[in-house]
């Protein structure tokens, strides 16, 4: 797994994201602080896990995404393939497989 924290600037940088990916490609986690959403973080991050899985010769990244993430995915060119309904206990969600192929 391969990981990439996203920091402010300043003389008290704080952690305001992270992303990680495995050698598949596959995105297990994808986070940025609400105090900074919609500033870039994510599109940064996700940037980064582009340019390793390009340089890796890695076909295409995957996620399982969120409701709330969907969007986000969308925006950079993820589709979705399917949509999933795992089960927690008594409780069921929605979550989407998204994929991205990456150029060749
Ligand atoms: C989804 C998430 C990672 C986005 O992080 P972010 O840093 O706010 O995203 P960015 O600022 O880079 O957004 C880039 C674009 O994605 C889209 N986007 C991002 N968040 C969105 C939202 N909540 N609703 C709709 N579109 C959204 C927009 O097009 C946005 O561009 P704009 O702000 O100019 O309109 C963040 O909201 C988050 O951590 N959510 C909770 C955890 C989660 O669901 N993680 C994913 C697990 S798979």
């Amino acid at each position: 797994m391969h990981t990439w924290v996203a920091e402010t600037t300043g003389c008290d940088p704080a952690v305001v994201g992270f992303i990680d990916i495995d050698d598949t490609g596959y995105i297990d986690m994808l986070f940025v602080d609400p105090s900074a959403a919609r500033r870039g973080v994510a599109s940064q991050l996700l940037d980064h896990a582009e340019r390793y899985s390009a340089a890796n010769d890695i076909a295409r990244l995957s996620v399982h995404a969120s409701v709330t993430a969907r969007p986000f995915f969308r925006r950079h060119g993820f589709r979705t393939v399917e949509t999933r309904r795992p089960q927690i206990g008594n409780v069921v969600f929605v979550n989407y497989l998204m994929i991205k192929p990456m150029p060749v």
